[in-house]
């Protein structure tokens, strides 16, 4: 699939940057895309609609316009009638109306009412978008299912040097090509994957746990979805939030609630990637009241969980491909190696706790993979969603290999 005849709606916010609309809209046009424009009122500051209207060809819209029956509708047919909606550059203030759905303007109302996938590139000056505000509204973007064209770095308007100027134009057709291009490889597969930590109950206030966050086994779902597959997301507890209507999420609290869940229909599934956090042990009994201090030790009798990808493993069918995480501290290539082979996986990713940015909590992540067939990828330090693009490339690479 190509971007050829496709219908980009472009949504212009009024930065400095919005000049670079222009070369963007002319870029969309000669790969063959039918392109409309709708800009904030204070776009118009920066370019003409005169300017985008013309490159375009077509009307540019800044206002709601009424129908005849007095109804304000433009906002709903420009959001049905795009295969895909950017908005580029979107400013600090736009960011926050998409983020929380504060809706004063067409851009803002076409985007909460289009059904189509919608890609948004930032651009503000280098402290705004260090602001945790703007790192906060780009990660409930992000959970909505937008996808985010990072901004690049070097001079910016205000003369400081750093990351915030808008994607250059071929970098922002490049990313939503590639997207027309990949959107249906994966349309005919079922995924699987778990993700984010259990928690093993003691009594019914308290619980054994550990620090995972869930933002790989997410942001590999967000992946296999952008990919066109169907994909039943196990998730344990985490404050993460995921929306599309290829997606089934389940979610559980312990590590026999998400086999439950991970094992039933087993064998619909293409592909399992089992990036959760599970806990190797329960407590052996949970209180079924509140365990009241005693003062002297404690001791908690454990026994062992079922292990869900090694059960699993053991039924997998030979066109099934397994994916496995590992998070080692010693031995960590051997140890994961014997990981891939006891659990039946195709690929292990072990996961680096050595590099400073990787591991739990982090919004980045080191890892290296390693296949049956021996072969070892190495992917240096970056975002989780930029990993999980990786990681099906590489499936999709060893399975066609
Ligand atoms: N896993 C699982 N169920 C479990 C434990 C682990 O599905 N009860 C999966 C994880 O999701 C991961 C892989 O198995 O994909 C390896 O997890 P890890 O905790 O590193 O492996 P363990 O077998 O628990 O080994 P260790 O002794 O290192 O804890």
């Amino acid at each position: 699939m190509s971007i050829k005849d496709k219908n980009i709606l472009l949504g212009v916010s009024g930065s400095i940057a919005a000049y670079k609309a222009a070369l963007l809209v002319r870029l969309f046009v000669k790969a063959g895309a039918n392109v409309q424009v709708i800009m904030s009122e204070d776009a118009t500051q920066f370019i003409t609609p005169l300017t985008l209207s013309t490159l375009s060809k077509n009307p540019v819209y800044t206002k709601f316009i009424k129908n005849n029956a007095g109804e304000w509708v433009n906002h709903v047919e420009l959001g049905l009638w795009a295969d895909l909606m950017i908005i580029a550059p979107a400013t600090g203030k736009t960011l926050s109306s998409l983020a929380h759905g504060y809706s004063d303007n067409l851009l803002v109302a076409t985007y909460l009412s289009a059904r189509c996938p919608v890609y948004i590139a930032p651009a503000m000056d280098l402290d705004m978008y260090l602001h945790p505000s703007q790192k906060r509204n780009l990660e409930i973007l992000s959970s909505y299912g937008n996808h985010i064209i990072e901004p690049e770095s070097g001079e910016l308007a205000s003369g400081l040097d750093g990351k915030g100027r808008l994607a250059e134009p071929e970098n922002i057709l490049e990313a939503v090509a590639n997207f027309f291009k990949t959107a249906s490889s994966w349309s005919d597969k079922k995924v699987l994957i778990t993700a984010g930590p259990t928690h093993e109950a003691i009594d019914p206030v308290r619980f054994i746990g550990n620090h995972s966050s869930g933002k790989m086994g997410y942001a590999l779902a967000e992946e296999a979805l952008s990919r066109g597959a169907t994909v039943h997301l196990v998730s344990g507890p985490t404050s993460l939030s995921i929306a599309h209507p290829n997606l089934k999420i389940t979610k559980v609290q312990a590590a026999q609630e998400m086999y439950n869940a991970a094992s039933e229909h087993f064998d619909d599934y293409d592909c399992m990637i089992y990036a959760a956090a599970v806990a190797d042990y329960r407590p052996s009994t949970v209180a079924t009241e509140k365990i009241k201090k005693k003062g002297a030790d404690m001791q908690i009798a454990m026994t062992p969980n079922v292990d869900i990808a090694l059960s699993l493993g053991k039924i997998k069918k030979p066109h099934q491909y397994a994916v496995g995480f590992a998070l080692e501290t010693e031995n960590e290539a051997l140890n994961a190696q014997s990981k891939l082979e006891r659990k039946n996986f195709d690929c292990i990713v072990l996961n680096s706790l050595r590099t400073e940015g990787a591991g739990f909590q982090h919004d980045t992540n080191q890892v290296t993979l390693y296949f049956k067939s021996n072969k070892k990828l190495e992917l240096e330090l970056k975002s989780k969603r930029e990993i999980a693009k990786d990681i099906f490339d590489a499936i999709e690479q060893s399975i066609h290999s």
